[in-house]
Order: C-alpha cells, then structure tokens, then sequence
C-alpha cells in the first residue's frame, strides 16, 4: 500500500499528516512558528521556519503513523495564501516574507488600480487590488527597498517555498497564484498585460501548473534527511481555502462551504468564471482542473470570539478550568440562554478591518443597541450572531453573482458547537451539514497528491471515496423568520458607520503622529 503526505503551511504553524490509499488519516503532527509585527499593520514571518516546520512534522508524522518512508506514494502542498517570498539567484531568501494578514500596501493597491484600470483589473484578475494580495507586495518592495527588488531572482508564495527547499524546483499552481494578482484566472495562466503594465519580469515568476498535476521530485539530499525516497513526486498542491475546500468534498456544483476558523470563509464551486464587479468576493482557479471558485472571506469571525474570549470572559474561563472543559463550551452555553437576535443588540465583527463584504481595513468593531436589559448572555450571543451575519454576507453575495447551491457543508471551530451549527442553519435559513473529513487543508492537499499519482482517477473520485455528511440540521422556521427580520438592521449599521470608522482611523493616526 503507498502512503500520501499533506502538509499545510499555515500561519500559527505547519500541520502533516498521512493517509493511505482509502483516505484513512494515520498520522498528524503540527510545529509551529512566530509571527513577526515590526511595524503597526505589517505581518512577517521568516521562510526558514516554514522549512524546518515542515520537515519536523514531515518525520514526526512518518514515525507516528509507523509507515516506512519508502512507502510514501506522494506529497501534496497546501499553505497561507498571498505571501510574498523574495529569493537571490542564488536560492537564499533576501529578506522576511510578507504575509496574507500584512495591511501595508494601500498606496501600491492604489497605483495598481490606477495604472490598469479598476473595470479592466476584474476583467483579467476577476478581483481587485486588495493590500493582503502578492502583487502590491512586489510593487511595495520595488518602492521601499529597491536594493532587495534588484537582488530579487524569484517570486514565491509560502509553500511554493517549501517545494523548492523539497525539490529544487520552482513551481506553483493556479489556486494559489489566483491570489498573487499576476494570474489571468480565466486562462489559468500568467498575465501577460498585467506583468507588463507593472514592469514585473515573468522570470520572476514560478511555473504554473494544476493542482494535481506532478510538478516537482523530492532531490537526493532530502531524501536522506527526511527518509522517503528520492524523486517522490510532489503534486501542485493548492492554497489553504481551495485544498480545505477539496478536504470538504467542494468539488461539484451546488456545493458550499461556511468556514468559521480565525478567518470566516465561504467557498463555492463554480463551473464557470463568475465575478462579482464590485469585488467584495474573490473569484480564483479552484484545485480542480478547469474549475473556478467564489469565496467570500472575513477576517475576523472566530477571530472575535476568541477576542472575546481573551479580554472579557475571565468567569467563563475561570468556570471552565473548574470542569476541565474548553472556556468556548461556558461561553456557547451561556449565549443559547439569550434570545434570537438579543433583543435587539448587534456586534459588528471588523476588529481588524474586513475584506468581504466592505473590503475596508478602517472597518472596526461595534456592539449597537445596549440596553440596560442586556447582559453577558447578550453580549456573547450577539458576538456569534455579528460572526454569522458577516458569513451570511457573502452567502448573499455569491448568490447574487448567480452561483447556485444548496446545502450548506459546516467546518472550522465554529462548527464543533451543535448550539452555533443551529444559529448557522437558522440565520442562513438554509440546511446545513456537517461531513466526516476535520483534518482541513493538510487532508485536502494528500487528497490531490492521490489524484495526481494514481490512487485516484481524478480530484473528484478522490472526495466520491473519501468523504461523506454525517449529520444536518434543518432552520427552525421561527427563529429563522426573526433573523430574516434583524438581518436588514445588521446591514444598515456597517452603512451607517462607515464614515465614522474612517474618521477614527485618520483622527487615531493624527494623534499618533
Ligand atoms: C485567503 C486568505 C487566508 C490565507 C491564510 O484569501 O487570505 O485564508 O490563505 O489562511
């Protein structure tokens, strides 16, 4: 029997894990690394801690699974998105990578949006010029350090950097190089006027490939080191959404997925290239070959309950410790004791600005609607309420653009509470499901190298084998009547607000001056 490797280069750490040729996972293992914030609203991290990760979790999860390494079939990579690593002809990294949650390229956005165009920018992108994306990235380096711009040979995003330490080989793939704002995602190939128009030489830039296809072999020397034999084949591999989305089985149409991680996410299979024109959602090549999908992406849904957690739920994790539970259960427990739409009061969850719907870094955080008749019940139900019409938010728009599904596919934290998977279901007023597969992108990832060697015809055949709904819940008509009535007011605050939160952001950065 041959073994699959995944390995996920995310943000807190690098997670692997083996599964055999039935999709069974054997074996996971997690090492994890620092970010770095030099500056207000920057987020770096250095590559050779990528590296040393994935090998510590790559042996770790060999041993664990107690599998030989010479029976490892094939590796499949998945990683954070939109970082920007810079090498010299030599292979050496030329300075710290600058990672998806970096907001320092607003005036790069900008010119990117000026030299080509907003309408035209959608037209060959199908997204705008948002800071967390690569190519301003590049454009800031060039403004701002042009020493490291002329020492620069490649370009790479974050895993893409650890195939090159496994292999040798440049390589990425469309999913991941959607996110770069260099790929034309209808062709599923490098922009040529885009390259052009912003004076970026396409040697800069890896190959491309789908992702499954084989487009790297493990070299000799790491063979060695890692114990699994030389010239393993390493498949495309995909973005963290796109291979989480394959680990969820969201690889036919009508099928979605609400992430509630740090991040919320929702991601739809499209058959076809649907874009939004005004750019609140990402449109993207999916880890299925010829295959598109549209994702909406917050930035701080479970990250606001974990906010609220860390700075206001002292009680609730006091209990917790008690019972020897986790301090989430204390506080799910106590928001199901507060009424649909608590009466009224409403948490906006843009603690560190928000990509979709508003695609604003100034956007902050609110609680509107305080009454004396409102208590900690409230305030914690409301936060989970804010997180979930923020999800709704891009469901609406993904709707809109024409992309029809069903179902809706639970995963991330948010989705271990049966009191929070209820909400989802009745707030969206939609069935919701939960599936088998919890492993995420890692699991998507070993599920596209067994696409791409063999085990499986196709990235399809794969999640046919692999993965299945194991339980749904269906909206309860009353309570999803109220939210269809508070989910209006939810939309009208951001409106409401959105020049006050410029305001404050010029006023905080006046005073700071
Ligand atoms: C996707 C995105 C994040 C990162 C980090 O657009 O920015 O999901 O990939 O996980």
């Amino acid at each position: 029997m041959g073994y699959l490797i995944g390995a996920d280069i995310g943000t807190t750490g690098t997670k692997t894990l083996i599964c055999d040729e039935t999709g069974r996972v054997l074996s996971t293992a997690t090492v994890e690394y620092p970010q770095h914030a030099p500056r207000p609203l920057w987020s770096e991290q250095n590559p050779a801690d990528w590296w040393h990760a994935a090998c510590k979790s790559i042996r770790q999860a060999i041993a664990e699974a107690g599998v030989k390494g010479e029976e490892v079939a094939g590796i499949g990579l998945s990683g954070q998105m939109h970082g920007l690593v810079m090498l010299d002809g030599g292979g050496e990294v030329i300075r710290p990578a600058i990672l998806w949650n970096d907001q320092r390229t607003a005036a790069e956005c900008a010119e990117m949006t000026e030299t080509i165009g907003r309408e035209r920018l959608i037209e060959l992108l199908c997204n705008p010029a948002l800071t967390g994306f690569t190519a301003p990235k590049i454009l800031w380096v060039r403004r701002h350090e042009p020493q490291n711009y002329e020492k620069c040979r490649k370009v790479l995003l974050p895993k893409d950097y650890v195939r090159f330490r496994l292999s040798g080989t440049f390589a990425t793939e469309v999913s991941d190089a959607s996110g770069m704002l260099l790929l034309d995602v209808r062709r599923r190939a490098w922009s040529g006027e885009v390259l052009e128009r912003l004076q970026i030489d396409r040697d800069l830039l890896a190959d491309c490939y789908e992702s499954p296809q084989v487009s790297a072999e493990v070299s000799a020397g790491v063979a060695e080191q890692l114990g699994i034999p030389a010239g393993t084949p390493i498949v495309g591999g995909a973005g963290d959404q796109a291979a989480g989305a394959v680990g969820n089985g969201i690889v036919r149409s009508g099928v979605i997925s609400a992430t509630l991680g740090t991040s919320g996410v929702v991601f739809a299979f499209s058959d076809t290239v649907a874009t939004d024109p005004r750019g609140r959602v990402h449109t993207f090549c999916h880890a299925v070959p010829g295959k598109w999908h549209v994702m909406g992406v917050m930035l701080s849904a479970g990250g606001s309950f974990q906010w609220l957690r860390d700075n206001l739920c002292e009680p609730e994790r006091r209990e917790a410790e008690q019972k020897g539970v986790d301090p989430y259960e204390v506080m799910t427990a106590e928001a199901a004791e507060a009424p649909v739409g608590c009466e009224g009061l409403f948490f906006l969850p843009y603690l560190t600005g928000e990509r979709t719907p508003h695609a604003n870094p100034n956007a902050r955080g609110a609680w509107v609607g305080l009454t004396t008749r409102h208590g900690r019940r409230e305030m914690l139900r409301s936060v989970m309420e804010g997180i979930t019409y923020g999800m709704r938010d891009s469901l609406e728009i993904i709707r809109q653009i024409g992309v029809q599904f069903g179902e809706i596919r639970l995963s991330g934290g948010g989705a271990k509470s049966e009191f929070w998977r209820k909400m989802q279901a009745d707030l969206y007023g939609r069935r919701v499901c939960t599936i088998n597969a919890e492993e995420g992108p890692a699991y998507g990832a070993a599920l596209l190298a067994g696409a791409g060697t063999g085990v499986w015809g196709s990235v399809e055949e794969a999640c046919e084998c692999c993965i299945h709904v194991v339980s749904s819940y269906e909206p309860d008509p009353q309570a999803a009547a109220l939210y269809e009535e508070f989910y209006p007011l939810f939309q009208r605050l951001y409106r409401s607000l959105e020049a006050d939160f410029d305001a404050i952001t010029e006023t905080v950065k006046e005073a700071q001056r």
